[in-house]
């Protein structure tokens, strides 16, 4: 069964904002696309930059590090020099918590 963690409350997150947080040490990226929490690896799939730090415009997630840029909505790498898609997180609200999962290892 996967288990959604609690990682900040819905309000924390601004719209078209990025916020990093952390579930068991592992860094994740959440953002808010028109009213819409995504959560994905908080890592560039480069080498490791942190997303959460990056630029957000519309659905597009520009890295600070070298700037690759992603697509949140699918994940899907859409400039280089990253070659790897960012994993996507399920992610719920309930009771103004934005809770997520992370994959099974
Ligand atoms: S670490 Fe993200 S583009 Fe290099």
């Amino acid at each position: 069964m996967t288990d959604f963690v609690a990682v900040a409350r819905w309000d924390e997150l601004e719209e078209g904002k990025l916020l990093g947080v952390e579930i068991d040490g592992e860094p994740v990226c959440l953002a808010k696309i028109n009213g819409v929490i995504y959560a994905c690896n908080g890592e560039c799939t480069h080498i490791g930059g942190r997303l959460y730090e990056g630029e957000l415009e519309g659905s597009v997630l520009t890295c600070p590090v070298h700037g690759a840029q992603f697509d949140l909505r699918t994940g899907k790498v859409l400039r280089g020099p990253a070659r790897q898609d960012l994993v996507l997180y399920p992610v719920r609200v309930e009771e103004g918590l934005i809770k997520v999962a992370l994959p099974p290892e």
